[in-house]
C-alpha cells in the first residue's frame, strides 16, 4: 500500500561513505566523469568505479540507468549504485533516475549522494513514485525491508522544502493507484466515499450526496446505471478552496464505476476482473484532489465523482429503457454496458449548474475503443476549447504523461440519433471513442471550456512503467496538478 518510505534530506559528507549501510548510490556522467563522492567510492572500493566505466556494459548505458555493484570492497554498504546522468539533465531525465534507483532498492535502505546537483528535488519525487507496492492483500513477510531514503546533498533543508509540493504530487498519485488497484469487494462506492471523505482532515471539504439526494436532483441516468446493484449510488463532492474568493473554480469530474459487468449486456468472463478499474477517473480525480490541498494550492478547484456499480439483476436497466438525464434529455438505452457516460453526464451537468466552473475536466475509463485507436501510452483529449487544451496537453508534455488529442464533430454527433428518445447511449462500432466524448458533450453548457479524458489505456498496464509497477500508474495526476498551477494559481 501507499505508505512511502520516509525521505530524510542530510549533510552531503563524502568522507561518511565508508560507513553508510544498505545501497548507496553515486553519479557518473555518461562520458565517465565521476562526482565527488562517487571518486570517494572508487577510492575505498580499490577502482570499481573505474573498471565499470572502462567495461563493454557501460558503452551501451543511457543516461538514467543504474548500474549496481554488490558488496564493494572497502564499504560497508551492501550495493553501490551507480546512477548514469549528464551534470545537465531535464526534470523528467532526473525524475526517471530516481525511480530507477527506488525500483532497484526496493523499499530498502537507499542513501543517495546527490551532493549539489541540480534537478535533486525530481530525483526525489521520482523515488516516491516509484517506491509504490499493492501489497496490502499480501500475508505480510517478516523479512519485508523496512528501510529509509536518504538524500545527502549540500543544503538539506533547502531541498527539503523544494521537495515538499513534489512528494505532495507523489502522495497523490500512490492515493489514486490504492483506489484503482483496490478490488471491488473492498472499494466499494461506500467505502470508496469513506476514503473520500478522510480527506477532510487535509482541509478539503467533502459532501457526499446519496441516493435520495440524487433522485431529487434528477439525476435518473446516475442513478439508473447503479439500479442493479444492492451498493448505493453517490456522488461525492471534494472543494479545495486555496484560490481567491470570487474566482470560479476548476471542475474535475471522474467516472467512478467501481466495477463494470456490463449490467444486462453482460461482458464476456474472461478479463471481466480487470472492471474493478472502471473507477480510475474517479480514482484520478481523488488524488488530485488530494495532491492539491496537501501542497496547499492558490487555486479554487472542485472534484466531482459518481460512485455507482454497474450489475446485472432484476432491478438492472435494460436494454430499450428510456431514462431522462438531470438536463432534462432522456436517452435511450441501447447498451447497458455503455455506462460511463449515461453517469457522467448527471454530474457534469450537476457541476456546471452548481459551481459555475471557470471549465470542465472529465477523466473516464470511458471505452474499450480508445485502446483499440491510442494503446496504453496516450490518453485520448476531446475538447471545445483550443486554449484549455493546449494547456493541458503542454501540461502533460511536461510531466511525461502520454496524451494525444481526438476530434470532434457533428457529423459523430448524427451516429446518437434515437427514434424514440432525445439520443440512445452508444453510436455504433465506427468511431466509438468519439460518438462517447460527443454524448458527454451534449451535456456541456455553450461556452464552457471542456476536456474530456478517456483514460481506459493508460490508467492501469499489465507492464511496468517508468514510474510504476505494473497495475494502476496514477496517469493524470501530476498532469491536472501542472495545470492548476500553470493556469489556475494566483501567483
Ligand atoms: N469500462 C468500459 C470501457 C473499458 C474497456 C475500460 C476496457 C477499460 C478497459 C466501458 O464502460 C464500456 O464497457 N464501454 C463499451 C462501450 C460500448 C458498449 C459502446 C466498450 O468500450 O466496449
Ligand atoms: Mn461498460
Ligand atoms: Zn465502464
Amino acid at each position: 500500500m501507499s505508505s512511502l518510505t520516509p525521505i530524510r534530506f542530510a549533510e552531503y559528507d563524502p568522507k561518511a561513505l565508508a560507513e553508510m549501510t544498505g545501497r548507496v548510490a553515486v553519479m557518473v556522467t555518461p562520458e565517465g566523469s565521476m562526482d565527488q563522492a562517487a571518486r570517494s567510492a572508487n577510492r575505498l572500493s580499490k577502482g570499481a568505479i573505474a573498471r565499470l566505466i572502462g567495461s563493454e556494459g557501460f558503452k551501451k548505458a543511457k543516461s538514467g540507468d543504474v548500474i549496481s555493484v554488490s558488496w564493494p570492497a572497502g564499504m560497508q554498504a551492501e550495493a553501490l549504485d551507480v546512477l548514469v546522468l549528464p551534470r545537465k539533465l531535464t526534470p523528467v531525465e532526473a525524475r526517471k533516475a530516481g525511480a530507477n534507483l527506488a525500483k532497484g532498492a526496493a523499499g530498502k535502505r537507499l542513501t543517495v549522494m546527490a551532493g549539489g546537483m541540480n534537478k535533486a528535488a525530481d530525483l526525489t519525487q521520482g523515488i516516491a513514485l516509484r517506491d509504490y507496492e499493492f501489497d496490502n492483500h499480501k500475508s505480510p513477510q517478516d523479512d519485508k525491508p523496512k528501510g529509509e531514503v536518504v538524500i545527502a546533498c549540500k543544503a538539506p533543508s533547502e531541498l527539503e522544502a523544494a521537495c515538499a509540493p513534489l512528494l505532495a504530487v507523489a502522495e497523490g498519485v500512490h492515493m489514486t493507484r490504492d483506489l484503482i488497484n483496490e478490488p471491488a469487494n473492498v472499494l466499494t462506492t461506500t467505502e470508496f466515499a469513506r476514503r473520500i471523505e478522510e480527506m477532510k482532515g487535509i482541509g478539503l471539504e467533502v459532501e457526499i450526496l446519496e441516493e435520495a439526494d440524487l433522485e431529487k436532483l434528477g439525476m435518473r441516468t446516475l442513478l439508473s446505471v447503479g439500479q442493479g446493484s444492492d451498493s448505493p449510488s453517490k456522488v461525492a463532492v471534494m472543494h479545495w478552496k486555496g484560490g481567491a474568493k470570487d474566482a470560479a473554480p476548476l471542475a474535475l469530474v471522474g467516472k467512478g464505476v467501481v466495477f463494470d459487468t456490463g449490467g444486462i449486456s453482460l461482458k464476456p468472463a474472461a478479463g471481466m476482473e480487470e472492471m474493478t478499474m472502471d473507477m480510475g477517473g474517479a480514482g484520478v480525480v481523488t488524488g488530485t484532489m488530494k495532491a492539491l490541498a496537501l501542497r496547499k494550492a492558490k487555486a479554487n478547484v472542485v472534484g466531482l465523482v459518481g460512485l455507482v456499480e454497474n450489475m446485472p439483476s432484476g432491478n438492472a436497466i435494460r436494454p430499450g429503457d428510456v431514462v431522462k438525464s438531470m438536463k432534462g434529455d432522456t436517452v435511450e438505452i441501447i447498451n447497458t454496458d455503455a455506462e460511463g457516460r449515461l453517469v457522467l453526464c448527471d454530474v457534469l451537468w450537476y457541476a456546471q449548474e452548481r459551481f459555475k466552473p471557470a471549465g470542465v475536466i472529465d477523466l473516464a475509463t470511458l471505452t474499450g475503443a480508445i485502446i483499440i485507436g491510442l494503446g496504453h501510452e496516450n490518453a485520448g483529449v476531446f475538447s471545445n476549447d483550443d486554449g484549455l487544451c493546449n494547456a493541458f496537453l503542454k501540461a502533460a508534455g511536461a510531466e511525461d504523461e502520454g496524451a494525444w488529442r481526438m476530434p470532434l464533430g457533428k457529423a459523430y454527433d448524427e451516429q446518437l440519433k434515437s427514434r424514440i428518445a432525445d439520443m440512445k447511449n452508444v453510436g455504433g462500432r465506427p468511431a466509438g471513442s468519439i460518438t462517447a466524448a460527443q454524448f458527454l458533450q451534449r451535456f456541456i453548457k455553450d461556452g464552457m471550456p471542456w476536456i474530456h479524458l478517456d483514460i481506459a489505456g493508460v490508467a492501469s498496464v499489465k507492464t511496468d512503467t517508468a514510474y510504476a509497477p505494473k497495475g494502476a500508474t496514477g496517469w493524470g495526476v501530476m498532469a491536472l496538478n501542472r495545470l492548476v498551477a500553470d493556469e489556475f494559481e494566483a501567483e
